[in-house]
């Protein structure tokens, strides 16, 4: 758990700015930036969010923040608006809206085409536009056109960024205030070392500070996602080989991360990654791929492979029982797409919910953060249960499934896990203590591990 007191950092000298869109991002980047001593008005159309922003209530879980929140409210470093007249009184402007999958494989910029509309109606001086959000690569150049085509008769000139962001849901707060870098897309020498004094704080503890091309720093972005994802389905690959060859895939990641070339991090097999970015993300570089006649195949294939994760350990749980799964009950442990985060987009458990629930009696599940009046997707399905508890409800299961690698399913309680029926567990993040497990005659099942029994 971050404390926000412990992060020590130089304050900065203020600016005002407006962050749009308050989501993960724009929250984040609002809060933070008003924590380093600048002035900032959040801005979103949602009412009821802003209403609940203005009360210091986050509507979504994100270690640290809501602190964050409210103690730049009191300070009054940080205010909530619905109005664009308000928020375009700044002239710098941070755009952190949603891009998500429009369904053909390439990001929806509904969301980002209706805020520049607003700002050309708003907006009355010169200003620095900096796009956040992960756009396709040439948006931030085609936003660039259209805003400077429409000011040009009023003599107001905006200079638009890509400044891509780099924070992991669950430690977005601490990923802000100790970046590995800032990436800044311009070649206005105006925004450079406007935007190098907003981040001079953290630019100073770590000294990566990189300026590119708006295409340069658009592609970075993407980049480092396709390329994480790919270690993810990479060492998943390498699983699958270590459990027909009886290695142990952990070795191996001990072996292979070890080399720092290779690193050990994303360097975890398991049931692959979800979110709301790897495959949207992924998905946006393979369509601008066959759109241009350049597709190669690495990225689709390491989104391939990701996908068919869920199916060889649904396959897994089949065959241990042989004949149907008809009468089994399981209990399933971990709903968000990773630990720290209430976030279920994409999530590897919603996937295999939907697979399992109508070829089992009964899913009954449980997460430290997800709960039922959050996923609306599982109300039709008259089979899966929500656990109050952790323990609750192991004398009725047959097996229990590990589908996030939360803190509290590291080290679970034997006695409660004994009770299962059928004694089996089927750990998709590689966490539990099989050696452990196997003395209590709890069958396990791993991935890119030997079956424990
Ligand atoms: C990701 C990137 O890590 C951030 O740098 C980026 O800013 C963000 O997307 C974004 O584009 O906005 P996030 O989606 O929050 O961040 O999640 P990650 O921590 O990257 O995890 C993604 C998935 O990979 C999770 O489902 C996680 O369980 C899985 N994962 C991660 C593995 O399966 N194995 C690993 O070894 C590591």
């Amino acid at each position: 758990m971050i404390n926000i007191k412990d992060l020590v950092y130089e304050k900065n000298i203020f600016m005002n700015l407006t962050i749009i869109g308050t989501g993960y991002v724009g929250l984040v980047t609002g809060a933070c930036f008003a924590e380093l001593g600048n002035k900032v008005t959040c801005l979103d159309i949602n009412p009821a969010i802003i209403g609940k922003l203005k009360q210091s209530k986050v509507s979504f879980y994100e270690p640290g923040l809501e602190e964050l929140v409210k103690i730049n409210l009191d300070k009054k470093n940080l205010s909530f608006t619905t109005s664009y007249k308000t928020g375009c009184k700044n002239n710098i402007f941070f755009i952190c809206v949603d891009t998500p999958d429009n369904g053909r494989g390439a990001p929806n910029l509904k969301s980002l085409n209706s805020v520049v509309k607003k700002l050309k109606e708003e907006i009355q001086r010169d200003a620095i536009i900096i796009l956040k959000s992960t756009l396709p690569i040439g948006t931030n150049k085609l936003i660039s056109k259209s805003l400077n085509q429409h000011f040009k008769s009023k003599g107001i000139n905006i200079d638009v960024c890509s400044n891509p962001e780099f924070l992991k849901e669950g430690s977005a707060v601490r990923d802000f205030l100790y970046p590995d870098r800032i990436i800044i897309g311009t070649s206005n020498d105006h925004s450079k070392s406007t935007l190098a004094k907003l981040y001079k704080p953290l630019k100073r503890r770590f000294n990566k500070f990189l300026y590119m091309s708006v295409e340069s720093a658009e592609l970075t972005k993407y980049a480092s996602n396709a390329f994480l994802a790919t270690k993810i389905s990479f060492i998943n690959e390498i699983a699958l080989i270590a459990e027909r060859s009886n290695a142990n895939i952990k070795e191996v990641q001990n072996g292979m991360g070890s080399d720092k070339r290779i690193g050990s991090e994303f360097l975890n097999a398991g049931l692959g990654f979800g979110g709301s970015c790897f495959p949207k993300d992924m998905k946006a570089l393979i369509s601008y791929e066959k759109k241009h006649n350049i597709y190669n195949g690495i990225i689709e294939n390491a989104l391939l492979i990701n996908e068919n994760q869920i199916n060889l350990f649904a396959k897994k749980i089949k065959s241990f029982f042989g004949s149907s799964l008809k009468n089994k009950i399981f209990i399933l442990w971990g709903l968000s797409f990773k630990p720290n985060t209430d976030d279920t987009r994409d999530a590897v458990a919603m996937q295999l919910i939907r697979l399992l629930s109508p070829k089992v009696k009964a899913l009954h599940l449980f997460d430290p953060k997800v709960k039922r009046q959050s996923v609306t997707s599982l109300k039709n399905y008259s089979n899966v249960k929500f656990l109050n508890s952790q323990y609750e409800d192991f004398e009725n299961a047959n097996g229990l499934i590990v589908c996030t690698e939360w803190e509290d399913f590291i080290n679970p309680e034997i006695t409660h896990l004994s009770k299962l029926k059928d004694r089996v567990i089927f750990d998709g993040r590689n966490i539990l203590d099989a050696n452990k497990l196997a003395k209590n005659k709890i069958a396990y099942f791993g991935i890119g591990l030997k079956y424990f029994e």
